[in-house]
């Protein structure tokens, strides 16, 4: 896919969102995991840094970390002056306010940039996007997608969710996916279709309430193992 810089917004979350998003335990942050359209969050600098295996795979990959963080600079008054105009959209229980957001979003691409070079060297960045992934059947233990399925449902098809839910339960043993809500923060039109189609092949589908909200409503992550 071609990605034009000039229409992403590199805003990346931090290991500690992770584990609250995710409900990672210390056991899960020891397996192999793949997080996919990881963009500038800072989980796998952070994780890397504990000695935690992470591979971070998303198209943005394909610009300098120069450009990123330019373009972070360049989007990120607007994107907190909308935060701050749509006070009922957000909770402030982690950020604590719109400021303490932008300062938890710099932070976080300061960690990424810092390890970008060296994390594209040794293969922890990689360029890739769904819904095809390069890698081989059952490669990794856990897979992650943060704030990109489900959150884009009006931009992407429900055939699109599936067929990339489906290509990350081919390379990984388990998917987490968060959160379940769109951008105008309704319920994925695409999640209850999607769920009975894994169901019909046997996956087991469960939708967990996490620590983690900063859109209203949106504290549930959707986990998918193979059954026995
Ligand atoms: C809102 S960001 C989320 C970044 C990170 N996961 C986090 O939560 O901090 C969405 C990411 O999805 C990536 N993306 C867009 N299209 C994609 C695709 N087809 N496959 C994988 N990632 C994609 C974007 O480049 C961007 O980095």
């Amino acid at each position: 896919m071609v990605v034009r810089l000039e229409k992403v917004v590199p805003f990346g979350r931090s290991l500690d969102e992770y584990i609250q998003m995710f409900n990672l335990t210390e056991q899960d942050l020891q397996k192999s995991i793949l997080g996919v359209a990881d963009g500038p969050a800072s989980f796998n600098a952070e994780s890397t840094q504990l000695g935690y295996r992470i591979k971070s795979i998303d198209p943005l990959y394909q610009f300098t970390a120069h450009q990123i963080r330019e373009r972070f600079d360049q989007v990120v008054d607007n994107i907190i002056e909308q935060v701050k105009n749509t006070p009922d959209d957000w909770v402030w229980t982690y950020h604590g306010s719109p400021d303490g957001l932008r300062e938890n979003r710099k932070r976080a691409i300061e960690l990424f940039c810092a390890d970008y070079e060296a994390g594209k060297v040794e293969n922890r960045y990689e360029l890739g996007e769904l819904p095809d992934l390069k890698y081989g059947d059952g490669e990794f233990d856990l897979g992650l997608c943060s704030h990109f399925l489900f959150l884009y449902s009006d931009h992407f098809s429900e055939q699109f969710h599936f067929d990339s839910v489906c290509e990350m339960l081919r390379v990984c043993q388990e998917v987490r996916i968060f959160p379940l809500l769109t951008l105008m923060l309704k319920p994925s039109q695409h999640l209850g279709p999607v769920i009975e189609k894994l169901q019909a092949q046997s996956y087991q589908c469960e939708i967990v309430t996490v620590p983690y909200e900063l859109q209203r409503g949106g504290n549930e992550m959707l986990s998918i193992t193979k059954s026995d």
